[in-house]
């Protein structure tokens, strides 16, 4: 039995900031304002803020609960296979036999799990030198990049242009051709980027995939949100299937069924690589489940299921189409309804970025400063400004803008150029060398200042 004396062998573990979305979630919980809004993590809420259970997922669960044939056995390693093969339909559009045979898909621990193993696989087969991520990206993706690829430096690609709230397009093609090397991976937010909500159009991602091939990149998509951006699931996996048909790249993507069906804690998602031979793939798919079954096993099967069950059933499927476009409507109307307040208002900036943004996130460009005197009036978004839009609803708008009308008006910094206590907006890169978890802060920079190592543009959160 061990004592409890003054030491212990892990004193000497650092102390960890914790995750800045989900510490803002256990912030938020503690709040006792009635009048209290969580714009933080990224989940959909209905417009009583209550969470929402699509209703095609409730129907299935209730199908599932009656199939005398629903047992509890384990799944094959790589996972539930008619589940696979739906999830890789529906990324890819119905692919021939050709593509199939050259596509080594295995079932995850939903997106994160499939960036996980993802960029463990390539860490190993491919040993990038870099890996290029968006700047500013999902904070995750650095703590997940960091642990699966320790040997793989993360190196920042521009992509938000701080000054004007808008895609910087040009600083990202700029950096990639200066200082991309073959064989580095790329990883690419499919739709939906998270935080900015900022995708390329259809040119630009034509111009992106041109530099990856002319770079030899190795471009990983990360698809959290297909269909919950448009609401049309094929639209939102067109950049995919654009990559896909040139047939000049192999390439992987990372897929997520938790926002696109509401099952979040499920953990419901699915890892595919694209490979040139049906060879490849063999080897591949066989390396993949190895890996999965010396760190998971097997993926559980309960939410993969449903997903299936959704997928392969032309009713089913209608309904859930249904289902998307309630939740992408609604936050469609939601951006509108913050930027027609704010407007009203005529809160110092420009804020028609709200409307312009797509998916489930706004990046506000409100300043840390600004977000953190709204925190004290009870209203949560992150550090950067990235603010959850579902968190919106009819009755909140109203108070919400009116609260960031004040604190615009108090503080220096007002989004897109405009100007508030006669500063415009002055956001800086707090690099930090602490743990890549954290958020990052939208950054005005330099292509010299992005691209710096793997200093993350992050700040204490
Ligand atoms: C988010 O970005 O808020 C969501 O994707 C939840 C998460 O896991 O970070």
């Amino acid at each position: 039995m061990v004592q409890n004396t003054n030491k212990s062998l892990f004193d000497a573990i650092p102390p960890t900031a914790g995750d800045p979305i989900f510490s803002l979630t256990n912030d938020f919980l503690v709040d006792t304002a009635d009048d209290k809004v969580n714009l933080g993590v990224g989940v959909y809420r209905d417009d009583n803020g209550k969470p929402w259970i699509l209703p095609t997922v409730k129907k299935v669960e209730r199908l599932l609960a009656d199939d005398p044939k629903v047992d509890h056995e384990y799944p094959p390693i790589a996972g539930l296979t008619s589940f696979i093969s739906a999830a890789r339909d529906l990324l890819f559009g119905q692919p021939d036999d050709a593509f199939i045979s050259r596509c080594a898909s295995i079932q995850t621990i939903s997106g994160t799990g499939a960036c996980h193993i993802g960029t463990r696989f390539l860490a190993e087969t491919l040993k990038p030198k870099n890996v290029w991520v968006s700047n500013p990206t999902w904070g995750n993706h650095h703590l997940i990049l960091d642990l699966a690829g320790p040997n793989v430096k993360q190196r920042f690609y521009p992509y938000f242009d701080a000054a004007h709230c808008r895609l910087d397009f040009d600083g990202m093609i700029n950096t990639l051709e200066r200082e991309a090397e073959a064989g580095d991976l790329i990883l690419l937010h499919a739709c939906a980027h998270n935080p900015t909500g900022l995708d390329p159009t259809q040119s630009q991602w034509k111009a992106i995939a041109d530099l990856c091939e002319a770079k030899k990149l190795f471009p990983f998509f990360d698809s959290a949100y297909q269909g919950f951006a448009s609401g049309d699931a094929d639209a939102d996996a067109w950049a995919v299937r654009h990559f896909v048909e040139r047939g000049t790249m192999e390439l992987c993507v990372a897929q997520s069924f938790s926002k696109n069906f509401g099952l979040y804690g499920q953990r419901v998602g699915a890892f595919h690589l694209v490979t040139a031979t049906p060879f490849a793939r063999e080897r591949a798919h066989g390396l993949l489940a190895d890996l999965q079954r010396g760190e998971i096993s097997m993926p559980p099967i309960y939410g993969a299921r449903i997903v299936d069950r959704i997928l392969r059933d032309e009713e089913l499927r209608k309904s859930w189409q249904q289902d998307l476009t309630t939740m992408a409507n609604r936050i469609k109307g939601m951006r509108k309804g913050l930027y027609d307040e704010l407007t009203r208002l005529q809160t110092p900036g420009s804020w028609r970025h709200i409307v312009e943004q797509t998916g489930m996130f706004s990046y506000t460009g409100l300043t840390p400063e600004q977000v953190t005197k709204l925190k004290e009036n009870h209203v949560y978004l992150l550090m950067s400004g990235r603010a959850s839009i579902s968190g919106f609803n009819e009755r909140n708008i109203p108070i919400v803008a009116a609260k960031i009308d004040r604190v615009v008006r108090e503080t220096a910094g007002a989004p897109g150029g405009g100007e508030a206590n006669g500063k415009t907006n002055g956001h800086t890169n707090g690099h930090s060398k602490g743990h890549p978890q954290k958020e990052n802060v939208p950054v005005q920079h330099t292509d010299e200042k992005a691209t710096e190592s793997k200093e993350f543009a992050n700040i204490d959160a």
